[in-house]
């Protein structure tokens, strides 16, 4: 029993709100199950007095999307000298825009989707619609259209004709100012977590099998149990596990990441690991891939958070 006094940080204003009141309320009680006293917080403008006055030994971000996972309440922690779990302001920036990410993998040899990125002033002063057909015909049709920091499959459209692409330009801009054009990979969905208990290492590689009916592993199969089939460990030959944990926890490094965090990859019919992008506070709910890798490593949902835990303090 630790005894150590620690405020979970959940909630926000983010879109991904309602995912993060989930994450927050397993952790909270995973926290207290091992002795930690803890103290909710959800997030709102009274966050940082809230923090002065209870002056905790360290924090668990328990926020995803836009404010906690983008090194907003990183930097607001480094302010305070408190000891937050997950990763720091500079790799938390590095993941959550995915197209810096995918510039970074790129230039570290990891597989990631062929992309294009412009904002909206590109559209605006620069007539960046004119390069869409050009787009179409270097990446091929489909071409997935996304907002280049958002999660939970929010604003991602798939383009099948050249024509489709302005109006999915404008569904992912109502989301950021920038959007990513990527290839369209056709394979298998795989999550895999990374935890660091001391160093990095993989967990057990989790498939993904949004059930008939989702054009894709979208946001209503993500958090609705039984819209998805997951199989851990996934199925796969023992080199290509080798390869897809490598490529993992290249990224994770690459990205300069810290604590925990989850690697979305498709596997493509040549066996090719592509790198869609990394989570640095991955969903921790009943439907979340990461409890399920963690569980089937040995650990159960109390231990995988209480590593994430320590790993604040180390
Ligand atoms: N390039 C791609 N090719 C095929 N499917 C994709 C591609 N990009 C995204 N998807 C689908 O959309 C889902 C969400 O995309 P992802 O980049 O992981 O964003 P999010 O942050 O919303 O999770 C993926 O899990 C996958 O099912
Ligand atoms: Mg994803």
């Amino acid at each position: 029993m630790s005894g150590k006094n620690v405020c979970v940080l959940y909630g926000g204003r983010s879109l991904e709100r309602d995912v993060s009141l989930s994450t927050g309320h397993r952790v909270i009680r995973a926290l207290e199950a091992r002795g930690y006293a803890v103290t909710p917080i959800d997030v709102d403008e009274t966050l940082v007095q809230r923090l002065l006055d209870i002056k905790p030994a360290g924090v668990f971000i328990a926020m995803h999307g836009k404010g906690g996972e983008d090194g907003t309440v990183q930097e607001l922690l480094e302010i305070l000298r408190i000891p937050y779990t997950g990763s720091d302001v500079l790799s938390s920036i590095r993941a959550m825009d995915k197209v810096l990410a995918k510039h970074i993998l790129e230039a570290a040899g990891i597989p990631t989707p062929a992309f294009y990125a412009f904002n909206d002033a590109a559209f605006r002063e620069m007539g960046a619609k004119d390069t869409l057909d050009l787009i179409a015909a270097e990446l091929g049709l489909p071409v997935v259209v996304k907002p280049a920091a958002q999660g939970s499959a929010l604003g991602i459209n798939f383009a099948a004709e050249a024509r489709d692409l302005p109006r999915a330009m404008v569904s992912a801009l109502s989301f950021d100012r920038k959007v990513l054009l990527e290839r369209f990979v056709a394979g298998r969905e795989l999550a895999v977590s990374v935890i660091d208990d001391g160093a990095p290492r993989v967990l057990p590689i989790v498939e993904a099998k949004p059930r008939s009916g989702h054009a894709f592993y979208d946001t209503e199969s993500r958090y609705t149990a039984g819209e998805t089939d997951f199989t851990v460990p996934a199925e796969l030959a023992p080199e290509v596990t080798e390869q897809v944990e490598q490529v993992a926890l290249g990224t994770f490094e690459a990205l300069g990441c810290r604590g925990f965090a989850r690697v979305d990859i498709i596997l493509d019919e040549a066996g090719v690991p592509w790198v869609l992008e990394l989570n640095t506070i991955p969903g921790l709910t009943e439907t979340s891939t990461m409890p399920l890798a963690a569980e089937a490593a040995g650990l159960s949902f109390e231990d995988l958070v209480a590593v994430i835990m320590e790993s604040a303090f180390r």
